[in-house]
């Protein structure tokens, strides 16, 4: 079966980037500074930063995707040596930085999700409006596709998939219908998928402002690149990897991300948890990082109107604070 093939030029993988000014203002991005975006996508942000850290700022950018980074090569080639892009996960930055013999950064940004250039390509299987393979892999050369997970999972496992990473109303309906169907013909293309979903949820009783398999094809999108473990993993590196005074820049377009973020950035700005009764701290515990964002930042009218993705972005922000007593900060 043939998709037709993604255009690879440069001009066409742009990605407006989400809460621009929001994202210097927090990040402080500085001449000199070493940053790392670890969701490079179109390269908007990198270029932002890029620009704001002349003539000598270092910007490191990752992404899972090697479209992303061969568009995002050629959309910062201005730069020179000053963007280093390197294929893979943010989760794995500890690594990257290690082979490159960089310790600290002054800032880290993740943009999480998918970009647009990803879901308007027909042929990686995110969309549920157009016909192509069931994929939705960041990486298609990682992991298994959505076609495997729709095949073999036991439909208590698609159920659980579809609530837990979609807050889908009608999980398990919709997992055994796939189960009975699946036995007749395979789920190998998104508008099957898709067309199974319009069928099963009761008419009326459908999210009255989104497709019917919006919700589905953002669980199963999560489930197969394993988003949630990578941000886990990629807030505690990151958080390790700043210097002190170093900042860390996140944007989430769902609630599961933003609760983690935030659950986590709470921890770590937590300082001594000793009961109140306790008249010397016994713990010891200091705050790790100072919360910049006491609450989410939002896009303003303005950019929505402009960039309707932008409406649920939610950005948070956090500072290394130092630690007594820490060697290696
Ligand atoms: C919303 S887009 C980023 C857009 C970018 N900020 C810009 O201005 O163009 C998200 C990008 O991050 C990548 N990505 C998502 N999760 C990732 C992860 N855990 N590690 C590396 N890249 C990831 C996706 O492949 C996608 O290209």
């Amino acid at each position: 079966m043939i998709w037709g093939s993604s255009v690879l030029a440069s001009d066409v993988f742009r990605h407006v980037p989400v809460m621009a000014d929001e994202v210097l203002r927090f990040l402080e991005p500085h001449c000199g500074g070493i940053y790392l975006d670890g969701t490079l996508g179109g390269a908007g942000h990198a270029r932002l930063i890029l620009e704001a850290t002349s003539p000598d700022g270092i910007l490191i950018g990752m992404d899972r995707d090697a479209e992303a980074l061969a568009a995002a090569k050629s959309n910062l080639a201005e730069f020179g040596d000053r963007a280093i892009l390197r294929q893979g996960n943010f989760s794995e930055m500890g690594a990257h930085l290690d082979l490159l013999q960089i310790d600290r950064l002054d800032g880290i940004l993740l943009d999480l999700g998918v970009s647009s250039h990803q879901l308007d390509s027909p042929e990686r299987g995110f969309s549920f409006r157009e016909e192509g393979p069931l994929d939705m892999r960041m990486n298609p050369a990682e992991g298994v596709s959505a076609a495997t997970v729709v095949a073999e999972a036991e439909a208590n496992e698609l159920s659980r998939i579809f609530r837990e990473y979609g807050e889908e109303r009608w999980a398990g309906k919709i997992a055994r219908a796939i189960v009975s169907d699946r036995e007749q013909t395979p789920f190998v293309t998104t508008l099957q998928l898709a067309d199974l979903i319009r069928r099963v949820v009761p008419r009326g009783r459908a999210p009255q402002r989104i497709h019917p398999a919006t919700r589905v094809f953002q669980a199963l999108r999560i489930h197969v690149n394993g988003e949630l473990d990578s941000l886990r993993t990629g807030l505690d590196v990151a958080w390790q990897r700043l210097k002190v005074g170093g900042r860390l820049v996140v944007i989430s377009f769902h609630s599961l991300e933003d609760r983690m973020v935030k659950q986590t950035f709470r921890a770590l700005a937590t300082g001594c948890i000793c009961p109140p009764r306790l008249a010397i701290c016994a713990c010891g515990q200091q705050p790790s990082v100072r919360v910049l964002t006491r609450k989410a930042v939002r896009a303003n009218e303005d950019e929505i109107n402009i960039n309707p993705r932008s409406r649920s972005a939610v950005l948070r922000a956090m500072e290394k604070l130092p630690v007594e007593d820490d060697q290696d900060v």
